[in-house]
């Protein structure tokens, strides 16, 4: 039998080089054949981002993803709201930050310096991702979080494109960016950044879909309670200072308030001594619980702007406790009762006491008035049915 089956292969073979065209040299099969060729599946880009937005796998080890930290159900932030800052994939690794909602992060400027419309001597620094500006677009923003190691913890880039090569939605991949699309580790990662900030830029990110919404679209009614909110947010509170709306009916932006001016600010939050970040070993907390936030002065190194941080969306506010750049608050009554501190009712030193807003603090509300505050952020949470 052996000698028969050798046979036959010796056979087969000469049969093969003479169908080949005999007589020229025979090439040997390369030793380590490449990775298998990837067959294109039809996707748009959006398609492909939210594939990756929600992929699991792309964490070292497995089991972390985007949307675990930024989480639809809690208005895509954090879903852990015991904690106030974010665990990374390797337990017990902790970052600085609590993490904010990536909705409508997408219409937030490149940053960088603007010049104020009514007095053009005043500058002020605008936009860009992250509460201190630091990535100034979201491609930038989506191409730290997998190799942070107290976040996804991947050792390089390299291995974060294997793992998308080996990904379901290979193929989506190769059908947008061609053929040779994971040849490049750099192009290729790069283009993992485009697809996921496409996704954040797609209407399942940013559906202004909340009572809010519907109300200024006529569709929706919004309680006597709620309009009080309303009213205190817009004038006595001063909250639309820095957490803007859109009111005038003929604006054609009317329907798409984003609460926030992206601009920066100071507005005196405490140090939060529950943040786990200070327990952190010193390679990625040298500080320890000394450490002091300094948030955009520390990113752009200018210490006049010390304590600083963009104004985040108030939109799904009420699912994305705790509150503030460190979570020091756990629920919107403490946050209005800090903006809400006077005299007799003294705010916590601050993290960072420099260039405290003015705008901040002595608004003498009633605890109607407080009341009828969170009652009408509750309304800015997506997915309302009219
Ligand atoms: C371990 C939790 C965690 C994971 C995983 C994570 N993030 Fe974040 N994300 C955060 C934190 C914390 C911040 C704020 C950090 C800061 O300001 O320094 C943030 C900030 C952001 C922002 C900026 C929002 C704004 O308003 O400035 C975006 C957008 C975002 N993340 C998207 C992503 C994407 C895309 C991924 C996956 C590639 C991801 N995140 C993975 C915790 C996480
Ligand atoms: C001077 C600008 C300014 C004004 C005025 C202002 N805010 Fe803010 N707000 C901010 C900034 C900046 C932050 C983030 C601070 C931080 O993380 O340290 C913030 C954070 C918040 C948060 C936490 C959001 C989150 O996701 O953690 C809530 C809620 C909030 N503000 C509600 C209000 C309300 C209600 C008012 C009016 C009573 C108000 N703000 C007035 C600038 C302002």
């Amino acid at each position: 039998m052996r000698m028969f089956i050798k046979t036959t292969g010796a056979v087969l073979g000469l049969l093969l080089l003479a169908a080949c065209g005999g007589g020229e040299e025979q090439v040997p099969p390369p030793a380590n054949p490449g990775p298998s060729p990837i067959t294109p599946v039809a996707a748009t880009m959006e398609e492909l981002g939210r594939d990756l937005f929600f992929d699991q796998n792309l964490s070292e080890p497995a089991g972390q993803a985007c949307a675990t930290c930024h989480d639809p159900a809690a208005g895509f932030a954090d879903p852990d709201n015991a904690s106030p800052t974010s665990e990374g994939v390797l337990g017990g690794r902790f970052g600085g930050r609590n993490a904010p909602t990536a909705a409508y992060a997408s219409f937030s400027p490149p940053f960088g310096i603007a010049t104020d419309p009514m007095d053009p001597l005043v500058t002020f620094y605008v936009g860009g991702q992250f509460l201190d500006g630091r990535a100034a677009t979201l491609e930038e923003q989506a191409k730290g979080p997998f190799v942070n190691p107290i976040e996804m913890a991947n050792p390089d880039k390299a291995t974060v494109v294997a793992k998308v090569r080996a990904a379901p939605y290979a193929g989506k991949f190769v059908y947008l960016f061609g053929p040779d699309a994971f040849d490049d580790v750099e192009a290729a990662y790069d283009n993992i950044a485009a697809a996921i900030a496409a996704f954040e830029r797609s209407p399942e990110m940013n559906p202004f879909t909340s009572k809010f919404d519907y109300w200024q679209r006529g569709q929706a009614t919004l309680t006597a309670q709620e309009l009080l909110g309303l009213q205190v947010f817009t004038n006595k509170g001063k909250c639309s200072t820095c957490h803007t709306l859109v009111e005038n009916p003929t604006d054609p932006d009317v329907e798409r308030s984003l609460f926030t001016n992206f601009r920066y600010f100071n507005i005196g939050v405490p140090k939060n001594p529950n943040n786990p970040f200070y327990n952190q070993p010193p390679q990625f907390n040298p500080d320890g619980a000394a450490f002091i936030d300094y948030g955009l002065g520390a990113a752009i190194g200018v210490t006049t702007e010390n304590g600083k941080f963009k104004v985040p969306t108030l939109r799904n506010v009420e699912l994305t406790a705790p509150y503030m750049h460190n979570g020091v608050f756990a629920t919107l009554e403490e946050v209005v009762d800090f903006y809400n501190a006077d005299d007799n009712n003294p705010p916590p030193p601050p993290e960072v006491d420099n260039d405290i807003s003015a705008d901040v603090g002595f608004l003498g509300l009633t605890p109607e008035e407080k009341a009828a505050l969170v009652a009408f952020m509750k309304t800015l949470t997506d997915g309302y049915v009219p």
